[in-house]
């Protein structure tokens, strides 16, 4: 069952809201923590749950799985294992301004307000508004914590890696992330704007001159929901000790896969880090009137279906699935909105069939599509690679595309992917997958291109194959420059950061 997110349901959504605040003693005083009192004050879910994307478990599941595992869920930020259920959020991007200071608030007036795994999982646990934060290393160094973490992405800062990861240099990127002024990330979640604005400027007024305010991302004052946050999501992996039963297909992977210290989390850690997970951000600019500008313009031109139809085609190979979430790999000429919104169905492929040879058919679903690239399933021999996930839990940012934009095929606001992605280990995680996968253009097989979505080669020319189904050697030009690589996408910011344990911000952080 779905929870409450819209109104055709809320009668229903309201009372059984109130049934179980009801029981709102027993839930707050298993949680672990020092924690301020727990009020039920909430009747509908902060979280969104678009049909496409498999349900949460159940705050009784998720407790047998992870006590499987020894995992502690309580002691887990909200937003690691839980991923893209968002629709308003604000990243609050902050600098130390007094560490003796700032140390002294975090314990009396951020921890008590850190979102946990498990409070997120029923609606009579959740806050008003969603709190995580996560430190840079410049963080960490100016609360005097100085133990290597054993990330080399993660202590390299945020700035110095962009070489390698195909960006044009630094021309795009937000001037605050140049340098290592950048010290955490606040996330701000909730279900109405104005909830999000009073928690910010409640947390601004108790915090006083201990921080300071550098930049901020929002996806705020937005009407209705953009059609991609629906299907955002969709094949985030399960991850062992939380989500008891994956989906079909969905990936299996170890808690150490995204949390450190955690089994299948190879890497010697400080004591203190354990549970928590390394927060890669990419805020990604997004052209999208000029993309589809583009489809329209370069149809794939297939008998049987009409120019538009081909444009869309186009759109979704680049992609790997249609718009709604249905993957090209089952759907391959049309989309197929019950198939996009069935989780028991949208993620049960391998790219693997019985009439095709895997190394070298790409009919149903091009090699260098985003989704192929990133996740590249049987073409990876099976069982499936195990240690190159991600848990992705960004958010679009920006308004809506205008009708005036739409017509001229221009955009006039600029909007995007507010990108996260969880991982124990950024080297296998965000960074293996940008930089090994996506931005080679001989991965998985020789000379198919870079990813088109997210591949990039420094500013250089892209040119990628398997677009066209009929034709698996044509070529398609993704010209570069000032030109089309930004009308796809292109990098304004990055920043690694480490989202800690609420332990670790206890008994490390701020003490
Ligand atoms: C503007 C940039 C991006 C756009 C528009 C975009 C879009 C999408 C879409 C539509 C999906 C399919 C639905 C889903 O599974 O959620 C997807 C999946 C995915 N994306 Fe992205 N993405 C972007 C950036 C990135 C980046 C930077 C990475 C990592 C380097 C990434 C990694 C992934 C992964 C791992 C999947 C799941 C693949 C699978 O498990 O089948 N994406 N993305
Ligand atoms: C950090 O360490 C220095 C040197 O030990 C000390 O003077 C300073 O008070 C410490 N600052 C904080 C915020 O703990
Ligand atoms: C930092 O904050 C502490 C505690 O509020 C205060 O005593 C100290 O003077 C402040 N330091 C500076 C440099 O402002
Ligand atoms: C929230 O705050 C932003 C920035 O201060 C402001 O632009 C916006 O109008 C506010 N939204 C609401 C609903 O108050
Ligand atoms: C996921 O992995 C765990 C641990 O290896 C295993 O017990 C479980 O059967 C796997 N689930 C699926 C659906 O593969
Ligand atoms: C590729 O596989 C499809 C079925 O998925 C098949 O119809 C087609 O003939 C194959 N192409 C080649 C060149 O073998
Ligand atoms: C926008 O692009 C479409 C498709 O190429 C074209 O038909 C239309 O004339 C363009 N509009 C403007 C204002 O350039
Ligand atoms: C396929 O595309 C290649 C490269 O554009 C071209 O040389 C070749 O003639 C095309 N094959 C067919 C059957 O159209």
């Amino acid at each position: 069952m779905k929870l409450a997110i819209n109104n055709v349901a809320s009668t229903f959504f309201i009372l059984a809201g109130i049934a179980s605040a009801l029981s709102i003693q027993d839930s707050s005083s298993a949680l672990k923590h020092k924690r301020g009192p727990l009020k039920p004050r909430r009747v509908q879910s902060l979280l969104i749950n678009p049909d496409a994307q498999p349900d949460l478990p159940t705050v009784q599941a998720a407790t047998a799985a992870a006590s499987a595992a020894s995992l502690n869920l309580d002691d887990i930020q909200g937003d690691v294992l839980i991923g893209m259920k968002k629709n308003r959020e604000l990243f609050y991007f902050f600098s130390i301004a007094n560490s003796t200071d700032f140390k002294a608030k975090l314990a009396s007036e951020i921890l008590p307000l850190i979102t946990t795994t498990t409070q997120l999982l029923d609606v009579s646990t959740q806050p008003v508004t969603f709190l995580n934060i996560a430190f840079s290393q410049s963080g960490l160094l100016a609360l005097n914590v100085t133990d290597s973490l054993g990330d080399s992405a993660f202590a390299g800062g945020q700035f110095k890696d962009l070489g390698n990861l195909g960006d044009p240099g630094s021309v795009n990127w937000v001037t605050e992330f140049a340098g290592t002024g950048i010290h955490g990330v606040l996330l701000f979640a909730s279900d109405t704007d104005d909830n999000i604005n009073e928690s910010v400027a409640s947390l601004e007024s108790a915090m006083g001159n201990s921080f300071a305010k550098v930049y901020s991302l929002s996806r705020l004052g937005l009407v209705q929901l953009p059609s991609p946050a629906t299907n955002d999501g969709i094949s985030n992996p399960a991850v062992i000790g939380f989500t008891a039963n994956p989906s079909p297909g969905q990936a299996n992977v170890s808690s150490g896969s995204i949390l450190v210290g955690e089994s299948g989390d190879s890497v010697t850690r400080p004591s203190w880090a354990k549970d928590g997970s390394f927060l890669v951000f990419r805020q990604l600019k997004q052209l999208v009137p000029e993309f589809n500008k583009f489809l329209t313009d370069n149809p794939i031109i297939i008998d049987g279906l009409t120019r538009e139809q081909g444009s869309d085609l186009l759109g979704a190979r680049m992609v790997g699935r249609w718009k709604s979430g249905a993957p090209v790999d089952l759907a391959p000429l049309f989309d197929d909105p019950a198939l996009g919104a069935d989780p028991n169905r949208n993620n049960d492929f391998t790219f693997q069939h019985p009439d095709a040879v895997l190394a070298t058919n790409q009919t149903r679903c091009p090699f260098s599509a985003h989704i192929r690239k990133t996740r590249p399933r049987a073409d990876l021999g099976t069982p499936e690679d195990a240690v190159h996930h991600i848990m992705r839990a960004g958010i679009a940012y920006g308004p809506e595309v205008s009708t005036d934009e739409a017509n001229s095929n221009t955009t006039s606001t600029e909007r995007g992917l507010a990108f996260v992605a969880y991982q124990s280990n950024i080297g296998n995680g965000f960074r293996f997958l940008q930089r090994t996968w996506a931005d080679s253009p001989n991965f998985v097989h020789s000379g198919v291109g870079v990813d088109p979505i997210i591949g990039a080669l420094a500013g250089a020319q892209r040119v990628i194959t398997g677009l066209d189904p009929t034709n698996s050697t044509k070529q398609t030009t993704l010209t570069t420059g000032k030109s089309f690589f930004h009308t796809l996408w292109s990098l304004a910011a990055e920043s690694t950061f480490f989202s800690p344990s609420l332990s670790a911000i206890a008994s490390k952080l701020s003490v």
